[in-house]
């Protein structure tokens, strides 16, 4: 049976020429960035490579690019190094209710030590408002760090204007762009973002290597302490392959960027389509305003899970509320902060795009979708008394 993963917001396959950048330096070019040989130069001038390509894509210096081992550990780094660092300024951080775990526990964790954290409402579609977020800026405020978009719903939050209130009001600007580097058009100046985190196994590279931008200047330390490596911000041996393959996953982001945009807006906007056919069921997050590969549909009457068990069985590999809390039996946070009723958030499917995916995979979704919900409808006790 053909298999067709519609999982992207979990994670992608490696790209082939991103293998192909990565392989020699396991076997050939394994030398540690710290020696001072040659195949220590050589693996240098390799992640430097690397650290220009990214530093391209999102229009920052090379050297505001710190390796890190994923988008959690900068996540992390960004939001306790901010606090850590700024603590005689004050200790309030704002942030929003929809934000991914590793956002929204580092800040959990900061709480338990003094901090005081607000946690912005947004509205139906997934938008922070500018407008609250200024009436919640304090003289204490240090940091707000508010996701580019949403790892559930895609909604794209309108950073440009948050980072203007941010630079306005003198406080540091995070976000989190883990499901956007890549996909959307990202400059760190326009946007006046401080520290930006993004994760390579996103956008066709591998897992287990990310970065944490930090202007210049900014007032941060290293979060993981041992030797001096990437500029005594962050210690440990880098880890030169998955750097290399994610220096070149950016490079080809760059270039195919407005092509693979529009074949994925095209295919997510067919398939949006197609599925709200279905009665009773509705699309979360904003129509337009969304990553380009990202629908989220809520479905009445049924659960998320037994959705997902169906579609396996047909060879689709979709997702119920995000790939990071699929264990848990939680109602999606996101979906909740939206609005919807615990019940509503667990009929809930996420479907990804991604690059390779094809319009006859669309169609053959769109036909079998509605068939399993209707199964589904009719074993549930819920649809009957509906
Ligand atoms: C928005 C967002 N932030 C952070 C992360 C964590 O990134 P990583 O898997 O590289 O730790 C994810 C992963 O799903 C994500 O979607």
């Amino acid at each position: 049976m053909k298999r067709i993963y519609l999982d992207h917001g979990a994670t992608t396959p490696v790209d082939k020429e991103v293998t192909k950048t990565m392989l020699p330096y396991f076997t050939e070019k394994y030398g540690n960035v710290s020696s001072l040989h040659s195949f220590g130069r050589e693996a240098m001038e390799a992640i430097d490579k690397a650290r220009e390509h990214i530093a391209k894509l999102i229009n920052a210096e090379p050297k505001e690019i710190i390796f890190t081992s994923g988008g959690t550990e900068a996540d992390n780094m960004a939001i306790k190094e901010i606090a850590f660092n700024n603590r005689e300024k004050g200790n309030h951080i704002i942030t929003s209710k929809i934000e991914h775990p590793a956002v929204e526990n580092t800040c959990k964790f900061l709480e338990k030590m003094g901090f005081k954290i607000t946690y912005l409402a947004v509205d139906k579609e997934g938008f922070v408002s500018t407008e609250e977020l200024e009436k919640t800026i304090t003289k204490e405020t240090i940091l707000v760090s508010i996701m580019h978009a949403n790892n559930e719903i895609g909604t794209i939050q309108p950073i440009e204007e948050i980072g203007k209130t941010c630079k306005e009001n003198n406080i540091y600007f995070h976000t989190d762009t883990v499901q956007t580097v890549g996909k959307v058009p990202i400059d760190v100046k326009k946007m006046n973002v401080d520290l930006l985190s993004s994760s390579a196994h996103k956008l066709y590279g591998p897992k287990g290597v990310g970065f944490l931008f930090v202007r210049e200047g900014t007032k941060i330390s290293s979060l993981i302490h041992g030797g001096n490596h990437e500029n005594g911000l962050r210690a440990g041996t880098e880890n030169v392959t998955g750097i290399v393959g994610f220096g070149k996953a950016c490079e080809l982001a760059m270039e195919r960027m407005n092509k693979k945009t529009t074949h994925l807006t095209n295919l997510r906007d067919k398939l949006i389509k197609g599925v709200l056919e279905i009665e009773d069921c509705w699309l979360n997050g904003h129509q337009t305003k969304r990553l380009p590969g990202n629908a989220n549909f809520s479905f009445k009457y049924i659960e998320g899970e037994s959705l997902l068990m169906y579609l396996d069985e047909k060879g689709i590999a979709a997702s119920t509320g995000s790939a990071c809390s699929t264990k848990e039996l939680k109602p999606s946070h996101v979906l909740t902060a939206i609005g919807l009723k615990p019940e509503e958030a667990h009929g809930s499917l996420r479907l990804t795009l991604g690059k390779d995916n094809t319009e006859e995979e669309v169609d053959y979704v769109l036909k079998v979708l509605p068939e399993i919900v209707e199964k589904l409808r009719k074993m549930s006790p819920l649809a009957k008394n509906k």
